[in-house]
């Protein structure tokens, strides 16, 4: 049996959900992380012991898939690791009108960007009750507050991240649980992002942020027990506009923005071109 607590990040072997791995290591937390197979997370969990003396162990599940979820749990539990912190960070996005993607695709998404939080925040319960003081953070996006065209259903999964952190915080208070969403707006995680956020003009491209920059943020937040993290000046200000500005202003500028944005096979593309976050 292990005595100090583990942090459980899924999605951790790429951007975001590894800038949080590395943000919690340099915090002195013990990880456990998560990936689809192959991804890298050998070198990544080494990488980590070695130059943050933390205890990683990884595990690598297709997280869209219910039973791969339940089979994670249960290897958590034999393993008696005993998970203090859940981040359910995995997810896939894109930016595409909504008849360019068979149903397949949709389901899929829900299925990552919902149903797998959702399920591991069950599965895990408990024993973030027994470890508590615990936490858990939700990923949403920008997106989870702004209705654009081509981010129906990705806005949509982050819409019910946010909804979902916000009651589950007010149930579990009082057992020392605490329930957190980070809503960050365009970040430079994969290449291809990297490019068309170089790419970009206008407030979109101030308000860009490196994923090292948004992990520190959110982790400080999450840890002060914060219920929503919303990282950035510009992205905050964007949420101001929100409420200042007409209807009729925002959805001009949303729509010339996401006219403009392409869709990529990249899974997770957040367009900032303008005022108005597409992340
Ligand atoms: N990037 C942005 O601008 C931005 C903005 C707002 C919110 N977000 C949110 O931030 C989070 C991370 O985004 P990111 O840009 O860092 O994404 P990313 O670089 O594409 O990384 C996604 C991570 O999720 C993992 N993953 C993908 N499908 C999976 C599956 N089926 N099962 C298990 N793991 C899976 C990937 O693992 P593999 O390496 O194995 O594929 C990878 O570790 C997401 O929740 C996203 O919605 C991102």
């Amino acid at each position: 049996m292990r005595n100090k607590n583990f942090a459980l990040i899924t999605g951790a072997s790429e951007g975001f959900g590894k800038a949080m791995a590395l943000e919690c290591a340099a915090r002195d937390m013990n990880l456990a992380l998560v990936a689809l197979p192959g991804s890298g997370l050998t070198s990544l969990s080494c990488f980590i012991e070695r130059n943050y003396g933390v205890d990683v162990v990884f595990f690598e599940h297709d997280l869209s898939k219910k039973e791969e979820c339940v089979h994670l749990f249960e290897k958590i539990k034999e393993q008696k690791i005993p998970v203090n912190v859940l981040i359910n960070n995995a997810a896939v996005g894109g930016t595409h009108y909504f008849e360019e993607k068979d149903s397949e695709y949709y389901y899929k998404q829900i299925e990552l960007n919902v149903i797998a939080p959702t399920l591991l925040t069950h599965l895990f319960l408990q024993t973030l009750e027994k470890n508590s003081p615990s936490h858990i953070l939700n990923v949403g996006s920008l997106a989870s507050f702004f209705f654009l065209p081509k981010k129906g259903v990705y806005g949509g999964t982050k819409s019910y991240l946010v909804s979902f952190s916000k009651s589950l915080r007010r149930e579990l208070k009082s057992k020392k649980v605490f329930v957190s969403a980070v809503c960050p707006g365009g970040m430079n995680t994969t290449p291809m992002l990297i490019l068309q956020n170089k790419n970009m003009k206008g407030l979109g491209r101030w308000s860009v942020m490196n994923p090292e920059v948004v992990a520190k943020i959110t982790i400080d937040g999450m840890l002060a027990g914060k219920e929503l993290i919303i990282p950035g000046f510009w992205n905050r200000m964007f949420m101001l506009f929100d409420k200042l500005l007409p209807k009729c202003c925002k959805e001009i500028l949303t729509d010339r923005t996401m006219k403009q944005s392409k869709p990529f096979n990249n899974p997770v593309i957040f367009s900032m071109q303008s005022l108005k976050p597409a992340a």
